[in-house]
């Protein structure tokens, strides 16, 4: 049990043998203490450029008390840091997230009664769950009436209000701005690719489906996109370094942006696609890099078009297909347009839902 003063950390034995390095900054960041922390909201009032830049720790002592161990500083001011040892285990293990599963053809959705979703915590948590590691769920039993979707906010966060409407009406329409108010087949993408920030999650609402034909197609865009970087790295990196202009239009609507269909994140890991055959533009065709974003569109529209990567199933009236749309594309089968069919959609945010899923969480092992 002991703390050893190093010229840029503390170095920490617990009585269990266990060692950390705890650097002197970090240390005096996160100072819990009264004066350092806002006491009602927990937020941090010290500011790390009030301390000289090499501070370090004048003394350093572990106090053990069984599993209530911890870690006493003294700096060069006086200023006292005491941090219990699950403060300091907490930091390193981050919080929960749900870990992402990929699916392919033979995926069913998680499916989750409408009104058991509103009243009933545990299945709220568990349905919304299932969606941050799928990226779908299907809600069934939902009121086959128009605005049913201004309900979701409860559960999904609010409605991220885009143009053309707040809910969108999709059903055949002569005078409709896109492919989707007609009966023909509708490719895999997803939807605002012309957006910098496009919608990232999408609610789909059927209210009457008798026509034949126009199933559902989903596609795990993220899943496809790790078999493609592991089975094609050079083409995979051509996905995410060379970018292209997405537009989308109308007399009253403009929104164009030149983005790379892949991004990733600080450790690599798929962040978005972006991905809509209809709406990307002709690229520059002097684009450094054009011949392999080429080759690698190429083979990645194989996976996204083939049948065994596609989940197919029919969204009947009352049912809710809710994706997590950075990452699954929706897509629809040609239909016969000879009875109702009365789809709306409106979207939400991602980060909404995972703070939804988190309260849930919070309350439930709370209770
Ligand atoms: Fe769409
Ligand atoms: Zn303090």
């Amino acid at each position: 049990v002991q703390a050893e003063i190093g010229s840029t950390h503390v170095v920490v034995t617990w009585s269990d043998g266990q060692h950390i390095e705890l650097p002197h900054l970090w240390l005096r960041d996160n100072c819990p203490c009264v004066q350092c922390r806002v006491e009602q909201t927990e937020e941090k009032i010290f500011h790390i450029q009030n301390v000289d830049v090499n501070i370090a720790a004048s003394r350093a002592s572990v106090d053990a008390h069984g599993e209530h161990e911890q870690l006493s500083i003294v700096w060069p001011d006086g200023h006292r840091t005491v941090f219990t040892r699950a403060a300091v285990e907490a930091s390193v293990a981050g919080r929960y997230e749900p870990e992402l599963t990929y699916w392919r053809s033979e995926f069913s959705p998680t499916t989750v009664d409408h009104d058991a979703f509103f009243s009933e915590p545990e299945e709220a948590a568990a349905a919304l769950e299932a969606f941050l590691c799928t990226g779908v769920l299907v809600v069934t039993g939902a009121p086959q009436t128009e605005g049913t979707l201004e309900h979701y906010a409860d559960r999904l966060g609010p409605i991220r209000e885009m143009f053309f409407a707040r809910i969108h009406d999709v059903r055949v329409d002569p005078s409709g701005y896109n492919v989707a108010h007609t009966s023909l087949p509708l490719p895999p993408h997803n939807d605002f690719a012309g957006m910098a920030w496009p919608p990232s999650v999408q609610a789909l609402h059927m209210l009457e489906n008798d026509c034949e034909g126009g199933s559902s197609v989903i596609v795990d865009g993220f899943g496809l996109l790790e078999e493609f970087r592991s089975s094609s790295p050079d083409l995979f990196e051509a996905l995410c370094t060379v970018a292209l202009p997405f537009r989308m239009f109308d007399e009253e609507h403009e929104t164009y942006v030149v983005a790379p269909m892949v991004s990733l994140d600080h450790h690599r890991a798929i962040r978005s696609l972006r991905y809509s055959n209809q709406v990307m533009q002709p690229m520059d065709p002097t684009t450094p890099g054009i011949v392999d974003f080429y080759r690698a569109y190429h083979e990645f529209s194989k996976l996204v078009l083939d049948r065994q990567n596609q989940a197919r199933f029919r969204l009947e009236g009352g049912h809710v297909l809710i994706v997590a749309s950075h990452r699954v594309l929706h897509a629809r089968d040609e239909f016969v347009p000879n009875a109702a069919r009365h789809l709306q959609d409106a979207y939400f945010e991602h980060d909404n839902l995972r703070n939804s899923f988190h309260v849930l969480r919070r309350s439930l092992t709370q209770a």
